[in-house]
């Protein structure tokens, strides 16, 4: 039996990744086709390079109608529960060096509606004002507002409703509980909104019908989106056919993960994330007390060398805050080898982290200006 736990709603225990590839029966993002998708956008991503994103559902599918130069759309989205930290970032920017690489729209869903239903102690009002918050990290991230919809799905439901009623309609409640888990004490609330997250997948072809008016038209869609969210689009996959519209294709990452040790970052520990909202000065205090792969003593971390891959401050600096192949190769070297010790990994990354941090704080802050641009009510 596998000690982790993966579904939308809770990740718990050390993930096995190539485990949760064949629970979801999804196929492996590797090799040839990592490959492939660099080329057809006409540059890699180290995300890819590393295997960052590592999963995958009908990419070659997708990967043939950008050759073929189909219009497509990108779709992912975000739970408005708090504020934003570096792992939701993570699916963020290789979505943006997709845009740029295939020219297309990104649908971007805040689920105000599902963080209300899931959360005990959050109320509708709050969620709307994180779905805001939120938003400002897109902005910062150099999305731009003519090419990018963010979809609150309160304020837009007008459009998602009569989608979410075309999936509904086909989702049995046998099927819900079995994607999900769902039992008699859950709210019915919670049922529906799965065909709430469907909704988006949809629209960039009922957008299409709509303006060029072919009953038929069809806009392939790609899912970036953290592994978790596979089972919505499971179902997604399966209803999209018999409603006419294509199967989404969807790309996977793995989760950042905690600055504590084990496995994802926990909104209920703010000191197992850094947030985009953090001081420079939190964040590095943050990253200098992180779990490394360490030795006990420095005497023997420089005799037996570290662990980079239990290291979360190595496993920062490789799934997002070193671009660099060649010098995070020779870092990781170093570190294995007992020749840089974990202070200075850590200041190493510390400085990354407050530079970027600077950087990002300024645009969030710029963004407020233009942010209602991005919000597309249909
Ligand atoms: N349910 C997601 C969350 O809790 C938010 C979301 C909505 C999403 N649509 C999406 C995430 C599409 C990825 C892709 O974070």
């Amino acid at each position: 039996m596998a000690d982790f736990v993966v579904t939308p709603w809770e990740v718990r225990g050390s993930v096995d990744y190539d485990e949760l590839v064949r629970q979801f029966g999804t196929q492996r993002l590797d090799g040839g086709l990592a490959e492939r998708l660099a080329r057809t956008a006409g540059e890699s991503h180290f995300m890819l390079r590393r295997n960052v994103f590592f999963s995958h559902r009908d990419l070659p599918q997708f990967l043939d109608a950008v050759e073929r130069g189909r219009k497509v759309a990108l779709y992912t989205g975000r739970g408005p529960s708090g504020s934003t930290h570096l792992g939701h970032l993570m699916p963020w920017v290789f979505t943006k060096y997709l845009q740029d690489a295939f020219g297309c729209e990104l649908y971007f869903q805040m689920t105000d509606d599902e963080k209300y239903l899931f959360k005990e102690n959050l109320t509708r009002e709050e969620t709307l004002a994180y779905a805001r918050e939120n938003a400002l990290d897109l902005a910062a991230l150099g999305f731009k507002p003519d090419k990018t919809k963010i979809i609150i799905d309160t304020q837009a439901i007008k459009r998602l409703y009569p989608l979410a009623l075309d999936v509904a309609k086909k989702t049995t409640l046998s099927t819900a509980r079995a994607i999900f888990g769902f039992d008699n004490s859950t709210n019915i609330g919670s049922v529906f909104f799965t065909s709430v997250q469907s909704a988006p997948a949809l629209l960039p072809s009922v957008l299409e019908r709509e303006k060029t008016g072919k009953k038929n038209a069809v806009v392939p869609v790609l899912i970036p989106c953290a592994i978790d969210q596979d089972p919505h689009f499971r179902l997604t996959r399966d209803v999209s056919d018999k409603l006419g519209y294509p199967k989404p294709a969807l790309v996977h990452t793995r989760f950042l993960p905690s600055l504590r040790g084990g496995e994802k970052m926990s909104a209920s520990d703010a000191e197992s994330s850094i947030y985009t909202t953090d001081t420079p000065e939190d964040a590095e205090r943050k990253v200098m007390r992180a779990f490394t792969g360490g030795r006990a003593t420095v005497e023997e971390q420089r005799r037996l060398g570290g662990d980079p891959e239990v290291c979360s401050v190595c496993n920062y600096l490789k799934m997002f805050f070193e671009p660099d192949d060649a010098k995070l190769a020779e870092r990781l070297r170093a570190y294995r080898a007992g020749e840089i010790l974990d202070g200075e990994n850590k200041q190493y990354l510390a400085g990354k982290v407050t530079a970027f941090l600077k950087e990002h704080q300024r645009k969030r802050e710029q963004a407020r200006k233009t942010i209602d641009k991005f919000f597309w009510e249909g």
